[in-house]
């Protein structure tokens, strides 16, 4: 094993953890073909295969499977000496690893301006992506802090609410339902829907409130982010339910709006998330009660003008 590098196993550890070359490709922003090469120069250093393909699955091998936990342990302890080596630094440098759900997206970066004014040696790594990806990141203890709208409920963790996230039913600005008050949720279901992603909460708490009242909705398209959406809803494709967050920096002119839907907006918050046995960084504790102490204020403070009273008339924000 001495001709391997960590890099290798960075990027093993990638293949492993997703089981596949291009996610793992995209996750490092390498190629494929590098990530193959990797992984290739670090079997022949092992001495043996590392990964079997059997269809279209990619499946560790017996040496592979005993590398990936390997790999875990020296990540592990790599992060942990990385934690000490910050603490005794204190909060002059260091680096902040978040993962957050990308209706936060809309909300965390204009949070994080002012921390890093007041500690202007830390470095940010912020992750958006998905409800299950952010579980997944959380399983894996790849990151300091996690913000969740949907805290698990089956794992040991530290829960912490910090700021209101709202969803509501958006459409265009000209939609005939605009002109209606208090909307049946059956007649939202009878019109052309778009959906967010499997594995998004956004789309797990819309599920959740139609399949109570026994409705399917008309799902005419699934896409993967709140923008997309945002435009293709613009587009005239449909109507769909978003964050309220997400029309933070719509203007007057904005071509969607909220229409009046009976139960909604459906009401929601942010949690501060991280493992039970966690150890916080300084820089994560401090972090963490920067955002429970003054999130709320300076959430309302950066926000588009007016955005905060508005979303108080809907019974959010
Ligand atoms: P999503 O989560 O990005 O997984 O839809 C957003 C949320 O639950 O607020």
């Amino acid at each position: 094993m001495k001709n391997a590098t960590l890099h290798q196993l960075k990027v093993f550890e990638a293949v492993a953890r997703h089981s596949s070359f291009t996610r793992a490709a995209e996750e490092l922003f390498l190629t494929q073909p590098t990530v193959s090469m990797q992984v290739k120069q670090l079997a022949k250093a092992v001495g043996a295969p590392l990964f079997e393909q059997v269809g279209k699955r990619l499946y560790l091998t017996e040496a592979g499977k005993d590398l990936y936990t390997t790999c875990r342990e020296i990540f592990d302890r790599l992060a942990q000496f990385e934690t000490s080596i910050a603490n005794l630094k204190g909060l002059k440098q260091g680096t902040l690893r978040l993962a957050v759900v990308t209706t936060a997206k809309y909300v965390v970066p204009r949070l994080l301006g002012p921390f890093c004014q007041r500690y202007p040696g830390i470095d940010i790594s912020l992750t958006v992506t998905n409800h299950e990806r952010v579980i997944d990141n959380l399983l894996d203890n790849r990151d300091d802090l996690y913000i969740l709208s949907q805290p698990p409920e089956d794992l040991d963790v530290n829960i912490h609410p910090f700021l209101e996230n709202p969803l509501v039913v958006l459409a265009w600005r000209d939609h005939p339902l605009t002109r209606e008050k208090n909307i049946p949720l059956k007649r939202v279901a009878e019109e052309p829907f778009i959906m967010r992603e499997p594995g998004s909460g956004t789309r797990k708490s819309i599920q959740k409130m139609f399949d109570e009242q026994g409705l399917a909705l008309n799902v005419k398209l699934d896409l993967g982010s709140n923008e997309a959406i945002k435009q293709a809803i613009a587009g005239g494709l449909g109507i769909s339910a978003l964050s309220l967050h997400t029309m933070a920096l719509e203007g007057r002119d904005s071509p969607l709006t909220i229409l009046d839907v009976e139960g909604f907006p459906i009401e929601r918050y942010w949690y501060l998330v991280y493992p039970g046995g966690k150890q916080l960084s300084v820089i994560a504790q401090a972090f963490f009660e920067y955002l429970l102490n003054e999130g709320k204020t300076v959430a309302e403070q950066t926000a588009f003008q007016g955005f905060f009273s508005y979303a108080r008339q809907l019974g959010g924000g």
